[in-house]
């Protein structure tokens, strides 16, 4: 008795396993016919691609690349940059300050960068010269959002130091970058502006990408559209620099500084009229540059 109901206890409990683990094979049974499941690749940002474009412009004429902080102290985006305390020259660059610094002396008191020429005076100091350096990276400033500004943006500086670099230089460095990036027929006229890190300072202008110079609603019918400024590094710049690398004597070397604005040109490339396109992560706006 007692080994006729083991057994039947036995066959029972196969018979149950057997037939769970037969539904469970059948309920997950995988279709390899199936396609898989595809993701999307994702593709550069247009800004960062237009900023890498520009920066290998630069790296093709022999520039290296370089880098400095967000957060900077007032020493290196205002003072040794020849922005005299209370200069209203500051006034242009809408700072947005770190709370409780106000009262620190300048080298100690931080602010977001107001543009990426504080990283000229960092790389001098680092780097003696002879010179050439592109400096990609974000700045900030306290500007209301419009349909082309925005708090955040971003820029390429660009710096050349060595002995004899004259005004002609700057201009065929840029004449040359501004074609490479928007082809050989764009050309470039400068005129005198004002930045208190360079003299003579000038600002750029190309013929107009979208009419070829004859005039039309984009450049307000001048055939003209401003886009950077640049000039020759102000000796005042170099004396700075000179307190950590004396090699920066402005008596023995001279260069050219240029900045310009990444968004700026990404929307006269792409054609972009509102510059918050670039940073509200709408798919339908940004599948565009796949
Ligand atoms: N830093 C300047 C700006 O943001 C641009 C500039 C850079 C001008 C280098 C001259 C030389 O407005």
């Amino acid at each position: 008795m007692k080994a006729r109901a083991e057994a039947a206890i036995e066959d029972a409990h196969n018979k149950i396993h057997a037939s769970s683990a037969d539904a469970l094979l059948a309920a997950e049974r995988l279709d390899i016919t199936l396609p898989g499941i595809q993701r999307p690749i994702g593709v550069k940002h247009p800004v960062l691609r237009v900023m890498d474009e520009i920066v290998a412009v630069f790296k093709a004429m022999g520039y290296s690349v370089g880098e400095g902080p967000e957060v900077e102290t007032d020493y290196y985006n205002f003072e040794s940059l020849n922005f005299p305390p209370n200069h209203p020259a500051r006034d242009t660059q809408d700072t947005l300050l770190i709370a409780g610094q106000e009262h620190k002396p300048s080298r100690d008191r931080l602010l977001l960068r107001t543009h990426t020429s504080p990283v000229q005076i960092r790389t001098m100091e680092k780097q003696p010269p002879p010179l050439r350096i592109v400096i990609p990276g974000k700045v900030h400033r306290n500007d209301a959002t419009d349909a082309t500004h925005s708090p955040i943006f971003h820029q390429v500086e660009g710096l050349c130091v060595d002995t004899n670099i004259t005004f002609s230089d700057l201009k065929g460095t840029l004449d040359h970058g501004m074609k490479a990036l928007f082809g050989s027929a764009v050309k470039t006229r400068f005129f005198p502006s004002f930045f208190p890190f360079t003299e003579p300072s000038a600002d750029v202008q190309i013929s107009c990408i979208f009419c070829g110079g004859k005039g039309c609603r984009k450049c307000k019918n001048s055939g003209w559209i401003e886009l950077l400024g640049c000039g020759m590094v102000d000796p005042a710049v170099f004396a700075f620099a000179a307190e950590k690398q004396p090699a920066y004597d402005p008596k023995k070397i001279s260069g050219f500084a240029f900045g310009m604005g990444v968004e700026r040109i990404a929307m006269m490339k792409y054609g972009v009229s509102e510059i918050g396109q670039f940073y509200a992560g709408d798919m339908r706006f940004l599948d565009q540059f796949v």
